[in-house]
């Protein structure tokens, strides 16, 4: 992972595969994996505090050896000698004694002062001061880089949420899946997978955490269920909601399709209806995979720049743009996704984010809506990019924005709209934000 730069949630369960691990062995293997990923950065700062060099002078390998052992030994509360033995023995056979003794000596420190002053008390004592940086102290006892910690208190407009909204984004999140419209009920598919319907989407499903490989679901293999987010699912269901002007001819368009989690609902949604929907995706491995979910829905993907689509303009009663975001509003789902990104990814992508939304304005019909959507709640990619265009006069056509709350009935604490933005502490879904915009001449 470290080495490669890969995506764990890819890697992983080839791993599991290769090695034969399942149940509680792949259970184990998950949470190990994933968690000190997760934490990596609180980790590496507690292991500095334990060792006599900074980490970049020490081998990688040995590294992930104590970061694996910290983990197990600050959160998991694996018994001392069994966290401590199993990194030791790793390091041993890559890297010899001498390295494996100084790993040993390190990790018998963590574990002595975690026992001497309790593993939360350390964590809050390592942090910068609660009162003086109450952001920075966050982010660190719930393993997130400040600047991300800040983003959140940004978008939640207070500290005082804060904690609450780290540590759900630190939690291990349960998976969710679609009921595919028309296929099969939320009701069924939780009969059928042991799972429980979703409190707020329709069509949503939530299964325990650690409940399983999802792939091997019938409802999965079968086509009828798909894995997907509820907040996801919430705001593309009010993109299909929002009332336009004029009939809906049922012509829908999704502007950044891959890997089609958005575009199987619409087209769904479209289809009950006898609409379509056009589906670009840029990238072309991406826009196999739309091709991939879709099969079967009447949607046509193109691979193509969303910004100049081979699509007419002024056509189209709903357009979704889920645009190219830093995903920081996904990163329980991310383990490693949080220490690689940086803050400098921000501006590039409100670049094209603001193009995307220009082109979307373009191809919608007058008396459409448009939804703007970002799987990150920081204000440089919503209410910044948004605002920045309806404040344009140059733009060729007029817009107003609709409250959005109102095409989320029964969901709660959605703030002073009229975007939406969702929270894992507030609604147990992915930071998902919303606006929509009406075009209207
Ligand atoms: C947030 S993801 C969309 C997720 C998707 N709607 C879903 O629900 O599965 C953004 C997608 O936009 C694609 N993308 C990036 N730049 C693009 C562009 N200029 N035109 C069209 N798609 C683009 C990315 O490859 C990525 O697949």
């Amino acid at each position: 992972m470290r080495e490669r730069d890969a995506y764990a949630n890819l890697v992983l369960p080839s791993i599991l595969r290769r090695y034969r691990l399942k149940d509680r062995d792949a259970a184990l293997a998950t949470e190990l994996g994933y968690g000190t990923l997760r934490a990596a950065g609180q980790l590496d700062a507690v292991i500095e505090a334990c060792a006599d060099r900074p980490l970049h002078r020490i081998e990688g390998p040995l590294v992930d050896a104590m970061r694996l052992g910290t983990y197990q030994l600050l959160r998991m509360r694996v018994p001392e000698h069994a966290a401590v033995a199993t990194s030791v023995d790793i390091v041993r056979g890559l890297a010899g004694s001498r390295s494996s003794g100084f790993v040993n000596a390190i990790l018998r420190k963590v574990a002595e002062t975690a026992a001497a002053k309790g593993a939360e008390e350390w964590l809050a004592e390592l942090a910068p001061d609660e009162k003086e940086d109450p952001i920075g102290h966050a982010s660190f006892v719930h393993a997130h880089p400040k600047w991300i910690g800040q983003a959140f208190a940004d978008a939640l407009g207070s500290h005082e949420e804060l904690p609450a909204a780290l540590a759900a984004d630190d939690a291990r999140p349960a998976v969710h899946l679609l009921a595919r419209p028309g296929e099969i009920t939320a009701e069924e598919l939780a009969l059928v997978t042991g799972g429980t319907e979703a409190p707020y989407s329709p069509y949503g499903v939530h299964l325990e955490p650690g409940s399983g490989e999802v792939g091997e679901l019938d409802a999965i293999r079968e086509g009828v269920a798909t894995v997907q987010d509820e907040g996801s699912q919430l705001v593309a269901l009010a993109v299909s909601r929002a009332e336009l002007v004029g009939e809906d001819t049922g012509r829908w368009l999704d502007l950044c399709a891959g890997p089609g989690g958005k575009a199987v609902l619409l087209g769904a949604l479209v289809g009950l209806d006898g609409g379509t929907l056009d589906a670009v995706e840029q990238t072309e491995h991406r826009a196999d995979l739309v091709r991939k979910s879709t099969d079967g829905l009447p949607v046509t993907v193109h691979h193509a720049d969303g910004r100049e689509a081979p699509l007419p303009d002024g056509a189209f009663d709903r357009v979704l743009v889920d645009a190219p975001c830093t995903g920081l509003g996904a990163l329980r789902r991310r383990p490693e996704a949080r220490w690689r990104r940086k803050p400098e990814d921000v501006s590039a992508l409100a670049k094209l984010q603001r193009e995307l939304l220009l082109a979307a304005l373009r191809h919608v019909r007058v008396g459409g809506v448009v939804g703007y959507v970002t799987c990150s709640p920081h204000l440089s990619e919503t209410v910044g990019v948004v605002g920045g265009i309806v404040r344009r006069k140059d733009l060729g056509v007029t817009v107003e924005r609709l409250d959005a709350r109102g095409y989320l009935p029964g969901v709660p604490e959605l703030g002073p709209g009229p975007h939406v933005q969702l929270w894992p502490h507030r609604h147990g879904t992915d930071a998902m934000f919303l606006t929509l915009l009406r075009r209207t001449a």
